[in-house]
């Protein structure tokens, strides 16, 4: 994909349909008595990947455009797989089916792409192998062979590190275990799990304890059918709020984004990098906090003090928005660090070399760090960048592409689809 500088983005942008929401909506609603209608489902290969492997599992899905209905068959009501389920490039579909498949009274195999086959999965093996389900996988990766067992033991359990789809997938175990299933987050994670189990009935306690936040389901919950419309997705808006935060006279608008306070650090973290982003006409959707954004591209970037490194809680509230923060590094006085982030070493690809070289090869000044990297204010060039198989790093370095003195080429750009496919369409048409 080739990509040539821009001077401002322009017009207003109807995002696809939250990445995490989607997962989750596919999948409770296959757990839930009924039939769910979900509007906006996300447009993304890896979202795809769950439907199909619940249709796997006997589960009745209707796709009409961007409407999807799941006739759930209850949290029992699933059929074994003759044939393994492939969760293809997402390590969403994957720890969070692993929950669901340790408490059904049949065996499966979870197999992904040659990135999934690389993560690690030992934190969910350990939890669900403390609840009674036996697990299997070379070296701790994919492909996952799971030996399920009705009901699960009930534990209480404290994730090593900060990660919602472990803690997803250890409540959605909980559902099929004898008691009361418990996660000790230290640090909080995106709660889409926890705020759309209540949408479908179920009752999850939290509670703010010395030691962080306890979040409980018991076993003898069950999910009923609910319609739920998900929100466009802040992750994929990241790419398109610091474009235009970047280019000067720029004025996008971004309606129904998805705003939930576990989620969306990044439009606090831009405004705090000088950047002009308006909210307006915040509401809920499904229990979730949904606004309207428009951002304006005021010139050069004045950082409020102490905006320039990130570290701390805050890095998991903005996780999958690091590598288009680092890009915007290269446009701030002072430049960013970003530290305590050596997850990004284990996401679909490692995201902290990927933006180090990328970053190098357009001329920035960028030191990398185990745990994340330092990036100077950078005039950047165009040039031939790699996206490493990773959506993020295709969309985060066709921004830098339009910061650049001429035009750059992305390899394997088409990665994006895992969860943008329109995104180079729908950039072409407001980069002017
Ligand atoms: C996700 C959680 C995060 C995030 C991923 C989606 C989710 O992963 O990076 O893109 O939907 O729960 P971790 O839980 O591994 O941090």
């Amino acid at each position: 994909m080739k990509i040539q500088p821009a001077k401002n983005l322009q017009g207003t942008i109807n995002l696809p349909g939250d990445k995490s929401i989607s997962h989750r909506a596919a999948m409770f609603a296959s757990l839930a008595r009924g039939t769910t209608r979900i509007e906006n489902f996300a447009t993304s290969a890896d979202c795809a990947s769950t439907l199909s492997c619940f249709e796997q599992l006997g589960v009745e899905v209707a796709r009409e455009g961007d409407t999807v209905v799941v006739t759930g068959r209850g949290k029992n009501g699933f059929r074994e797989s003759a044939a393994p389920l492939d969760c293809g490039n997402s390590g969403t579909t994957m720890r969070l089916l692993a929950g669901i498949l340790a408490g059904q009274p049949f065996d499966s195999v979870l197999t992904g792409d040659e990135s999934l086959s690389k993560r690690p999965m030992k934190r969910v093996i350990e939890p669900l192998t403390r609840m009674d389900a036996r697990l299997e996988a070379d070296d701790n990766h994919a492909p996952l062979r799971i030996f399920g067992k009705n009901p699960l033991r009930a534990i209480s359990f404290e994730p090593a590190v900060a990660s919602a789809q472990v803690k997803s997938c250890v409540l959605l175990a909980g559902l099929n275990a004898a008691g009361r299933t418990s996660v000790l987050e230290k640090t909080p994670t995106r709660d889409h799990t926890e705020r759309m189990l209540r949408w479908f009935g179920v009752g999850v306690a939290e509670e703010e304890t010395e030691n962080g936040r306890l979040i409980t389901v018991s076993g003898d919950a069950g999910l009923a059918a609910r319609d739920l419309i998900v929100p466009s997705d802040v992750s994929s808006a990241a790419f398109f709020l610091v474009a235009a935060a970047g280019l000067k006279d720029s004025a996008l608008t971004l309606p129904n984004v998805g705003l939930n306070p576990t989620r969306n650090a990044v439009v606090e973290v831009l405004r705090d990098f000088g950047a002009e982003i308006e909210i307006f006409n915040e509401r809920e959707i499904a229990n979730e906090p949904v606004a309207d954004l428009r951002v304006s591209g005021r010139g050069a970037l004045r950082p409020r003090a102490g905006a320039n490194v990130l570290r701390g809680k805050i890095i998991a509230n903005l996780i999958d928005e690091i590598p288009i923060l680092a890009v915007f590094g290269t446009q701030l006085a002072g430049g960013l660090e970003i530290r305590e982030a050596a997850e990004l070493r284990v996401k679909e690809s490692d995201r902290i070399r990927a933006v180090v070289e990328n970053l190098r090869r357009m001329g920035a000044a960028v030191e990398e760090f185990e745990d994340g990297l330092r990036v100077e204010k950078s005039a950047l060039r165009g040039a031939t960048v790699d996206s490493c198989g990773d959506h993020r790093i295709a969309m985060a370095f066709a921004v830098a592409a339009l910061f650049a003195a001429g035009p750059t080429e992305i390899k394997d750009a088409a990665c994006a689809a895992v969860s943008f496919p329109a995104f180079f369409e729908t950039l072409a048409t407001v980069a002017k």
